[in-house]
């Protein structure tokens, strides 16, 4: 199999050719279609609390990035249930599982960390779900349950997780106020959000005018929109969700309890009905720039800069 690694975080990413990993039971393979990139993918390689952890519990061998896949089940183990051989899937790799990531031309997950896909629904399209869109469908429907009538403040919303977010909360009835920079309020406003202009006026400020919120979700950091200024806008039982978590943050988030944090983690339940929001047309994501796996190191380089619309692909 080939798989994107480096030998330590100052190396780039290099295409490497290493022999594939037996199935264990319960497993399947997965040969990849397409992989959707997330910022937490180069952060893992820098190190950080997720680097550190894959470090400890993650498999042997030269280290895999990534978590995003979608492509077609071609070998099932001993006693795998759920999915059928040639079946299309979408899922997250898992290092907590002893697995490597998904920057390869081949994954081995379990059935309950992916989504089956129906023809229509393309793997290019499936691959930018299941970082950047069960973030903040956690937080809309686990961590908080919007319906129609609430109102979501989205920080950062032109990125992968936001535009996610402000197509979820339409798809879910509720108003989705979006703050970005003068070139993405177009982009905000046809997702079917409020767009506020961050370079044009104090955000918080301005998003005051269009009321309070049932949730607010940082998509940018408590250093640039700060907790104790969101928590002014919050409605009486709103909740502030941190996307971005620093060690500023810890005291909040263990603390108070009008603010928590979200970790993505992609799991067959979570992604199906994303996936079936996909199919019926009510979700469309937005590829910036797609990247073969030889090319990783460019993605990431483009990831680090902070300025990508939509999402980043790599293709096997
Ligand atoms: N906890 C989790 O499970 C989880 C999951 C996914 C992502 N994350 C983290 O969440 C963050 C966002 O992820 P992402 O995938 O959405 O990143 P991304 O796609 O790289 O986000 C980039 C976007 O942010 C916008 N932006 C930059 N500064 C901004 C500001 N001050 N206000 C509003 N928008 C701003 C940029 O547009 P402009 O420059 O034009 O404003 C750009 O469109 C990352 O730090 C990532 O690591 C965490």
């Amino acid at each position: 199999m080939r798989i994107s690694s480096s030998l330590s975080h100052t190396e780039p990413l290099q295409i490497l050719s290493v022999p594939s990993v037996p199935l264990r039971r319960g497993e399947l393979r997965v040969r990849v279609a397409a992989i959707g990139v997330n910022p937490v993918d180069w952060k893992m390689r820098e190190g950080g609390p997720l680097g550190l952890a894959q470090r400890v519990v993650g498999p042997r061998g030269p280290r895999v990035v990534g978590v995003d896949f979608a492509g077609t089940v071609c070998e099932l183990g001993e006693g795998t249930r759920g999915l059928e051989l040639g079946a299309r899937v979408v899922g997250g790799t898992d290092f907590s599982r002893g697995q490597r990531g998904s920057y390869a031309d081949e994954v081995v997950v379990r059935p309950d960390q992916c989504a089956q896909l129906p023809a229509s629904v393309g793997f290019e399209d499936a691959a930018c779900l299941p970082v950047a869109a069960v973030t903040p469908w956690m937080a809309l429907t686990e961590h908080t349950k919007i319906r129609a009538g609430n109102r979501v403040l989205v920080l950062g919303a032109s990125g992968g997780v936001g535009l996610f977010c402000l197509a979820l909360t339409k798809l879910l009835g509720a108003t989705a106020v979006g703050v970005c920079s003068t070139r993405n309020t177009h982009l905000v406003r046809d997702h079917g959000a409020i767009a506020i202009d961050y370079t044009a006026a104090d955000a918080l400020v301005a998003a005051k005018e269009h009321g309070t919120y049932d949730l607010i979700l940082n998509a940018v950091g408590s250093d640039v929109y700060p907790t104790s200024a969101c928590e002014a806008l919050l409605a009486p039982n709103g909740l502030i969700d941190l996307v971005v978590v620093r060690p500023a943050d810890y005291w909040a988030v263990a603390f108070h309890r009008r603010v928590t944090t979200v970790l993505g983690r992609p799991t067959k339940a979570r992604l199906e009905p994303l996936v079936a929001a996909l199919a019926e047309g009510k979700l469309k994501p937005l590829v910036a720039a797609r990247f073969s796996l030889a090319d990783a190191e460019a993605a990431h380089t483009l990831s680090r800069a902070g300025k990508v619309v939509g999402k980043l692909l790599l293709l096997p």
